[in-house]
């Protein structure tokens, strides 16, 4: 495994590279992210960023293919390799006692898991429910939520294609009226963001929805000052921070936001087809749930639980993957993954023809960026990268942004970078 991703980084073209940042990726060797994390506990988060040695233990936790270099990590995250072991205890668990699991001891572990994730959410356990995934979380709100036929709802052309698509449905199927605005994608400053969304405001207006970390630029959006002049006008808000949970360092309430959803699979590393759903104590009672439950109390959060059967056994493994991001530390992981961003986006931003689609401030953006090249479409960029150096992004090609996104990781090493840089230099010059 390891001689074969550096055999392969080497073929790849980059002779420069120091073996000793290549040694990583045997999974027989141990790593121990705990004890290391002690040994940079002295140093502040931006400076922990830079420590390779630190860094090193973590890549060394996660198991990548030797076969291309996965600078994709927008669509979801693998599971590092301790947090995989935990979801195959579960499910060998589980399938060991299962109608008798199912009956007699699901429910006392969910509330267990459940507590966990509102701790690290930072909301109590009566405002969330796992669910598998932002979408199902932001469907249910947006499907489920209290409006009448004419309230208006405000989304932008940067957010999500199946959130748009959800409140399509329900203004078709029940007559509600949805405003799409625009972002700019270098904002001056917080204020020009909540100006776009406080104009298009009218009497009508009863949400506003926000992306708090835009899939497609990488983009932060100021969703605490959009939610204050929001609520302001008495206008609810509804976050989607698929990218944001486990990227940035923040707790739920800090937004203030009226409901959320976030998939776990994406920055938190747990197994594929886990989510949060959260929303406000008081805004419980009027929304209705997707799946029937008139069992429950109309005001209590379980309503929204009865899903039917499903892998338990990937909720149970949150608690393993709360548990690796915490041996990190949320800050140290928020700065390694903006520090990564800045290392490749800094040496390509000034090249010829190289556009930078991503705000440059630290508060703006983290982990995930965007560039194009003049005169060349996104797919032919992303195809460029894998056919010629065997890196892999994605090309986005949509009316508000056209470019390749490139998304790092914790298992992501400069070299691999260092690569990335001489094939955008390469384009740059063709
Ligand atoms: C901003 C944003 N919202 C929602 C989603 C949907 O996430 P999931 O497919 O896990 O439901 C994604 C997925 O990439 C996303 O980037």
């Amino acid at each position: 495994m390891q001689q074969s991703r550096r055999n392969f980084i080497q073929k790849a073209g980059n002779a420069t590279l120091g073996l000793s940042a290549l040694a990583i990726f045997n999974p027989l060797y141990a790593h121990d992210v705990e004890s290391a994390s002690k040994k940079v506990a002295h140093l502040s988060p931006k400076d922990a960023a830079q420590d390779e040695d630190f860094w090193y233990q973590v890549q060394k936790a996660y198991r990548q293919s030797p076969h291309f270099i996965n600078l994709e990590s927008g669509y979801y995250s693998p599971e590092p390799l301790e947090v995989l072991e935990s979801q195959l205890d579960n499910i060998k668990m589980i399938n060991e006692q299962p109608s008798f699991y199912m009956r007699r001891r699901q429910w006392d572990d969910k509330k267990a898991i459940k507590e966990q994730l509102a701790n690290f959410a930072g909301v109590s356990a009566d405002e969330i429910v796992i669910t598998r995934n932002t979408t199902e979380s932001l469907d249910t709100i947006i499907l489920g939520m209290d409006l009448k036929p004419g309230d208006e709802a405000i989304m932008t052309d940067q957010d999500y294609g199946s959130m748009l698509e959800t409140f399509e449905m329900r203004a078709r199927r029940f007559g509600i009226k949805n405003k799409i605005i625009s972002l700019p994608l270098h904002p001056k400053n917080d204020n020009e963001i909540v100006d776009a969304y406080e104009k298009a405001i009218t009497k009508k207006t009863k949400v506003l929805l926000v992306t708090h970390l835009i899939n497609l630029t990488g983009q932060i959006l100021p969703v605490r000052a959009i939610a204050e002049m929001a609520h302001a006008k008495g206008i609810e808000i509804i976050v989607d921070a698929a990218h944001s949970f486990a990227q940035l360092d923040y707790k739920i309430p800090e937004l203030d936001c009226d409901y959320y959803g976030a998939s776990l699979h994406k920055w938190l590393c747990c197994p594929l087809g886990t989510g949060i759903m959260y929303m406000k104590k008081e805004k419980i009672e009027k929304t209705w749930p997707l799946f029937g439950d008139t069992s429950q109390p109309v005001d209590s959060i379980a309503k929204f639980e009865h899903i039917g059967t499903h892998p338990v056994s990937t909720n149970l493994t949150i608690a393993a993957a709360i548990k690796f991001h915490n041996s990190i530390g949320s800050k140290r992981k928020e700065e390694r993954l903006r520090y990564l961003k800045n290392y490749w986006v800094e040496q390509v931003k000034d090249l010829p023809k190289v556009i930078i689609n991503t705000p440059f401030e630290d508060e703006r953006s983290c982990a995930l960026a965007n560039f194009a090249i003049e005169g060349m479409q996104p797919k032919a960029v992303a195809d460029y990268l894998y056919d010629k150096h065997k890196i892999f992004t994605v090309g986005i090609n949509r009316d508000s942004i056209q470019g390749v996104r490139v998304t790092p990781h914790l298992y992501t090493t400069k070299p691999e970078l260092d690569l990335l840089v001489k094939a955008i230099q390469e384009l740059s010059e063709a």
